[in-house]
């Protein structure tokens, strides 16, 4: 049975914008993302918002319902009260062009800082000889698709403009990860993963994992995984004494 919503939709553009409230039909089986292409169809022919698949694949439909982090295409009316208000915005942490869409572009330039898969000399395709237990470590990873509701809502950025040039954010530190932990990859990822990338800056909250639609476990699987990697490099004593004598 239909039933008429109450929704909060953010209207802006250019550093401006308010809450707009709208009424509109909801049908069952409908998602978010059906609402809001509701409202463009019926009362607001010129609301943006990004998507793409309507499948909760190609990440393009981020945004926040009800303050949480959400793919708008993949959050069910169901779960919310017939009486209550939706309220949906952008994502907190980048800019916004216009409404729901956000500019991520610094997501993109993160991703360009790191260094690409590198293999050894000599190896060619082919000949890449791999546990099965490393493979499914980065297939987990793999399954990301850039939805970014991670770095938007990790603490260390989305309230901290400031650290953005200095922390690479969930993402692109499970990106880092995931090359470091490829038997294949002879690119010394750790201290660059510290000095250049912020994995420092993390401090395990998890807020990353709780909103992944992909369930990845971010900070399980690869961000705590990685600071070990780092902190055994630093306390290893062989390093420690191979420092200590060539160094001086
Ligand atoms: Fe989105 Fe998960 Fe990928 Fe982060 S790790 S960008 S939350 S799919
Ligand atoms: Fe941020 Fe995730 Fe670490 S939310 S603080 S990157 S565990
Ligand atoms: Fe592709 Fe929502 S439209 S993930």
């Amino acid at each position: 049975m239909g039933y008429k919503a109450k929704f909060r939709v953010w209207r802006g553009e250019g550093g401006e914008g308010r809450l707009e409230d709208f009424t509109v039909e909801v049908n069952e089986g409908e998602v978010v993302l059906d609402i809001i292409h509701r409202l463009q169809a019926t009362q607001a022919p010129d609301l943006a918002v990004r998507w793409n698949c309507k499948a909760g694949k190609c990440g393009s439909c981020s945004m926040e319902i009800n303050g949480k982090p959400r793919l708008g295409c993949m959050t069910r009316m169901s779960t919310f009260g017939e009486d209550e208000t939706i309220t949906v915005t952008p994502m907190r942490t980048f800019p916004v062009i216009k409404d729901l869409v956000t500019d991520v572009s610094f997501n993109y330039a993160k991703a360009r800082e790191i260094p690409s898969f590198t293999p050894p000399a000599g190896v060619e395709p082919g000949e890449y000889r791999m546990q099965q237990i490393d493979v499914e470590r980065s297939q987990e990873f793999r399954k990301c698709i850039e939805c970014f509701m991670c770095n938007n809502v990790c603490h260390v950025i989305r309230d901290h403009e400031e650290n953005k040039p200095a922390f690479a954010g969930p993402r692109f530190l499970m990106r880092i990860a995931e090359l470091d932990m490829h038997p294949y990859d002879v690119v010394d990822r750790k201290d660059s993963a510290q000095e250049d990338h912020g994995l420092g800056f993390c401090n395990i909250t998890k807020c990353c994992t709780e909103v992944c639609p992909e369930h990845i476990k971010i900070t399980d699987n690869a961000l705590i995984p990685m600071k070990e990697r780092v902190v055994d490099r630093k306390y290893d004593p062989l390093v420690w004494l191979g420092n200590k004598i060539f160094k001086r």
